[in-house]
């Protein structure tokens, strides 16, 4: 299976390249980054990228034949200024989706294709609501899932499928302390595991749409055991 990863240069997004990498059940991972991960590997093609919100024709044809997206490209504190963090964190996400909804439609004729998004644990799906943190990440993260969502129910017909990962608090793999705040915390997951899920999704979809920590931590577990 071909897959598109974004954000593989990041904390989360290089492990679910790593992982991406070592899969049975992944031929080829196209990753699309603003700069090279001088990583050379027979499955991985690297394709620069500044601008997620368009998609020249040359990069289409290159993402052809893609059955998931798994994006993972976003900051954990909002970058100045607000017009750049909405770009960013919003504007790319929802461009890329929108993008891989349409352009790529003819090639979900036969299979969906995943789109598994990298959001966060506290997004404010409703403007109105006082928030005490964070309040504008977190309103645009839940005004991003809720065009997701749209997107997903407008599309679905042609085989376009949205699945949005909620991790708490993600944890580096092998430290002792870490390993101790995933036993002590049910917000918190490994870094490993939520890889693994995100994979596990965009290769196979998932029954529940919105995957909380609980359901993150459950399948990523059972995925890396099996
Ligand atoms: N870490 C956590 O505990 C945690 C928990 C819940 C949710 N999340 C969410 O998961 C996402 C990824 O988190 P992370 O910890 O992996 O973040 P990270 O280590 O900062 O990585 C961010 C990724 O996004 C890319 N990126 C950022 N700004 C960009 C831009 N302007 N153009 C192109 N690429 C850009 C980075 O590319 P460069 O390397 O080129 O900068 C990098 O690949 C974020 O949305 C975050 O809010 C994280």
């Amino acid at each position: 299976m071909k897959i598109i990863l974004t954000g593989s240069t990041g904390y989360i997004g290089r492990e679910v390249l790593k992982q991406c990498l070592s899969h049975p059940s992944i031929t080829s991972i196209v990753v699309l980054s603003r700069r090279d991960l001088n990583i050379v590997d027979p499955k991985l093609q690297v394709i620069l990228n500044n601008d997620f919100t368009q998609y020249p024709s040359e990069i289409l044809l290159k993402l052809a034949g893609a059955e998931a997206c798994i994006y993972c490209l976003g900051t954990n504190v909002p970058v100045s200024p607000p017009e750049l963090n909405r770009k960013i964190n919003f504007e790319f996400a929802i461009g890329t989706a929108q993008t891989f909804a349409k352009a790529l439609k003819a090639e979900y004729s036969t299979k969906p294709f995943k789109f598994v998004y990298l959001s966060g644990a506290l997004p404010e799906k409703d403007p109105n609501k006082k928030l005490w943190f964070l309040a504008e990440n977190r309103r645009m993260r839940g005004q991003l899932e809720n065009a997701l969502l749209q997107l997903s129910k407008d599309t679905v017909a042609s085989g376009f499928e949205v699945f949005i990962a909620r991790p708490g608090f993600v944890q580096a793999e092998g430290a002792l302390f870490q390993n101790w705040i995933v036993g002590k915390l049910s917000n918190a997951i490994m870094v490993h595991h939520l890889a693994a899920c995100m994979i596990k999704v965009a290769l196979e979809g998932n029954s529940e749409v919105i995957l909380e920590n609980n359901v993150l931590n459950a399948i990523g577990k059972k995925a890396i055991t099996s």
